[in-house]
């Protein structure tokens, strides 16, 4: 089975993705077909690099091997690649090629958008976070000690591969994170002005049993839903200047709790999904939304076995680390907040209201 998607973008940008599951030698065929003619530098997790080198056809000098773990998304790594670029001879027609999750995929983008100046990209995502999520819509990036995604770029991919073999050998825990991402679009469907409803929030209801046991055309048709989602908002808003905010949905305490615990406890999916279940449990006290609805979102997340935190960290350093994020003024902090079925909106509050509303939702 395949599907393909188009992202258009403003300024004449436009690419496919293609989704689907068919063998590695295919997948090895359409992308050296794809790259005909150009040098390609392959970034690789090593534990990408580990499970699939034999089944995909690249030669060793043109992989560079990242190690595994978002610590190593820095400024070091992304020297080394430059470097890696420079001694192989890399020129502005040529190609850098990511193979693997999101760290994989944010430093290479990012090095192929500084790389005398930009050179072609193409994502072949290796997690299903990453086929949902980072692959698509163009954001690179390094972290900083300080700060995640501290520096990078908007530059958009030429091309994504997305096969969901990689998927096999996810654990899962893995595979439930991206899960995570999955269900952000369930809450914001409607608020992505996506032309036809797809009835994310029902079919990951109905689905759920298909989707825990990983069969292939129901992962194939949840990820074209998602990604629909996903295009229809970074068409409308490539830099994140307004609408496409709404994709961080969770992510406000998600990233306080990666950030908290130095990335070592928490897969980025599961971090968003604490921080939906405290954004809605928020919302409900709030009277933003029905208890009806928010019974159905709770419901959603126990049917995947996800529950709310146990939260043990200081309340105050979280909400510090909150107000260092890209979206915060030097007043408020902005949260995306469901609003009604599928939609969410964007509010500012304070510090001192979210520090209130996480007391009373983790005494
Ligand atoms: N991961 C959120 C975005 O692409 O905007």
């Amino acid at each position: 089975m395949r599907q393909i998607l188009k992202v258009q973008i403003k300024d004449n940008k436009e690419y496919l993705i293609d989704i689907s599951d068919s063998s590695f030698a295919k997948l090895n065929q359409e992308v050296f077909e794809y790259t005909k003619g150009q040098k390609r530098l392959v970034i690789m997790s090593k534990k990408v690099y580990k499970l699939y080198s034999g089944d995909l056809n690249f030669s060793d000098d043109e992989i560079f091997i990242l190690p595994d773990g978002e610590k190593e998304k820095n400024y070091n790594n992304y020297l080394k690649i430059i470097d890696r670029a420079i001694q192989i001879g890399l020129t502005r027609k040529d190609v850098i090629i990511a193979v693997g999750g999101g760290v994989v995929g944010d430093i290479a983008g990012f090095a192929a958008s500084t790389y005398m100046r930009g050179i072609d990209f193409i994502q072949i995502p290796t997690t299903l976070l990453s086929a949902v999520d980072s692959s698509v819509g163009g954001k690179t990036a390094i972290d900083l000690p300080q700060a995640k995604n501290v520096i990078g770029t908007f530059y958009q991919p030429k091309k994504v591969f997305i096969n969901i073999n990689f998927f096999n050998t996810l654990d899962d825990r893995q595979y439930k994170s991206g899960l995570g991402e999955i269900i952000k679009y369930a809450f914001i469907e409607e608020s992505c002005n996506y032309k036809i409803p797809l009835y994310l929030f029902e079919f990951l209801t109905l689905s759920c049993q298909k989707i825990l046991e990983r069969e292939p055309l129901t992962i194939i048709r949840m990820i074209e839903y998602c990604l629909n989602l996903k295009i229809a908002v970074v068409s409308q808003d490539e830099k994140e200047s307004g609408l496409r905010k709404i994709l961080n949905f969770g992510h406000t305490l998600g990233h306080a709790l990666e950030t908290i615990t130095n990335y070592k406890k928490y897969a980025h999916g599961e971090a968003v999904i604490y921080g939906m279940i405290f954004i809605i449990e928020l919302s409900y006290k709030r009277e933003y939304i029905s208890y009806s609805y928010y019974k159905l979102s709770m419901d959603l997340f126990e049917k995947y076995g996800f529950k709310s935190l146990k939260c043990k960290y200081p309340t105050e350093k979280l909400i510090e680390i909150m107000k260092k994020d890209k979206k915060a003024t030097s007043k408020n902090i902005t949260l995306i907040v469901p609003c009604e079925k599928k939609q969410v909106r964007e509010i500012k509050l304070t510090p001192l209201d979210i520090e209130y509303a996480m007391k009373e939702l983790y005494k």
